[in-house]
């Protein structure tokens, strides 16, 4: 059903979890490591995603997936998103990841395009059987209690729109919501959103449809909700250096009001976020085998992305750009911070 929505209709049902906002965060490699997925679930983000991590190296209780699978009780829920082709080696990670009892849901990545996924059958390349979507489904589902989903595109092309298809396999299969990002593979991350196919698809099935692609604020966000009539919306850019996306589409939601952050709240964040993805650094560098820098070093590279986009829009960023490139401490990194920000007072 398309209409107004009314905010207490607004917890979707996952299984036997209910979320508390139907708003969520779009698993982002290289993004959405454990400091970001706190930030977002301190402003009402709804579920977090960890990293896509292989099934074959969870199975294999490889240290480095295992890392990838870090996680702490208070950015819950969470669901552990993970990629293979392999039923019963999908089944087996799944088991490893319930034991480690800090998951909520296990979703299964079939929608990256990325050769790398895509070569083994994984990824987007399971849209082309929905047959075996049913069966890494049916496996992953029979294989533990946690609820299971999907993550998807419409298909692969759009002479290959076959979405309706791979949607009824996974509800066959047991899955407990599925979440569609509204584009085709061959668009990658570009064009905006199909509504229709979303509509469509919530229609045909019975189990919770989040919507995804192209949500870069809360408007949009109850747009594709009100259109469409599905259960969510999972927003994965328009959240980058804008974790308050979450606190707009709730006040929205309610019908309060959202007050965007002063520099000065932007700034402690920023820092925060720093912090704890160094935290997060130090403790990879534990396991890690070949160390050719120290974990201050790897925190400064992995941040640059998040810092363009915490900064997007402000003066003195193309300077930031090649500057951050020779920054490796997190106090010069502060620094760099501190004189962008002195040059954009007036930035809401
Ligand atoms: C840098 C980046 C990494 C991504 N990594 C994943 C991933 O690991 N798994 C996945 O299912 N989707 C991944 N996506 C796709 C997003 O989850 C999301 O579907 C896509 O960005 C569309 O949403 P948006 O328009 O709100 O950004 C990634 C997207 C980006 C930009």
């Amino acid at each position: 059903m398309t209409g107004p929505i009314r905010p207490t209709e607004a917890r979707p049902r996952i299984g036997r979890l209910i979320l508390e906002s139907p708003f969520v965060l779009a698993p982002m490699a290289g993004y959405t490591r454990l400091p970001f997925r706190m930030l977002c679930r301190r402003y009402h983000c709804g579920l977090v995603f960890t990293e896509v991590t292989t099934s074959e190296g969870i199975r294999r209780q490889s240290a480095q997936s295992l890392h990838y699978l870090e996680s702490t009780p208070a950015e819950r829920p969470i669901a552990a998103h993970i990629y293979g082709s392999n039923p019963a080696v999908m089944a087996q990670a799944a088991r490893t990841i319930e034991a480690l009892q800090r998951f909520d849901l296990i979703d299964i990545n079939c929608g990256c395009p990325v050769p790398k996924v895509t070569r083994s059958g994984a990824g987007v390349a399971l849209m082309r059987s929905p047959k075996k979507v049913q069966q890494i489904v049916d496996a992953v589902s029979s294989a533990v209690s946690l609820p299971v989903t999907i993550k998807t595109r419409l298909g692969l092309s759009p002479d290959l729109p076959n979405i309706s298809e791979v949607a009824q396999a996974a509800e066959e299969g047991g899955a407990s919501a599925i979440f569609i990002h509204a584009r085709f593979a061959s668009d990658v991350h570009s064009g905006p959103p199909h509504l229709e196919a979303l509509a469509r698809v919530k229609a045909e099935r019975s189990i919770p449809v989040f919507g995804n692609g192209g949500v870069t604020c809360a408007a949009h966000a109850i747009t594709m909700m009100c259109e469409t009539g599905i259960d969510g919306v999972m927003i994965g850019r328009g959240a980058l250096g804008n974790p308050w996306i979450f606190a707009e589409c709730h006040a929205l939601l309610a019908g309060g009001l959202y007050q965007a952050p002063n520099l000065a709240e932007r700034r402690a964040v920023i820092v925060e976020h720093l912090h704890c993805l160094h935290e997060l650094m130090l403790m990879e560098n534990e396991f890690r085998r070949r160390r050719n820098h120290t974990a201050e070093q790897a925190t400064c590279r992995k941040f640059r992305g998040h810092l363009m986009e915490y900064l997007a829009g402000m003066q003195g960023l193309s300077a930031l750009r090649r500057e951050l490139m020779t920054l490796d401490s997190l106090d010069a990194l502060v620094s760099a911070i501190d004189r962008v920000l002195a040059c954009n007072p007036d930035t809401p």
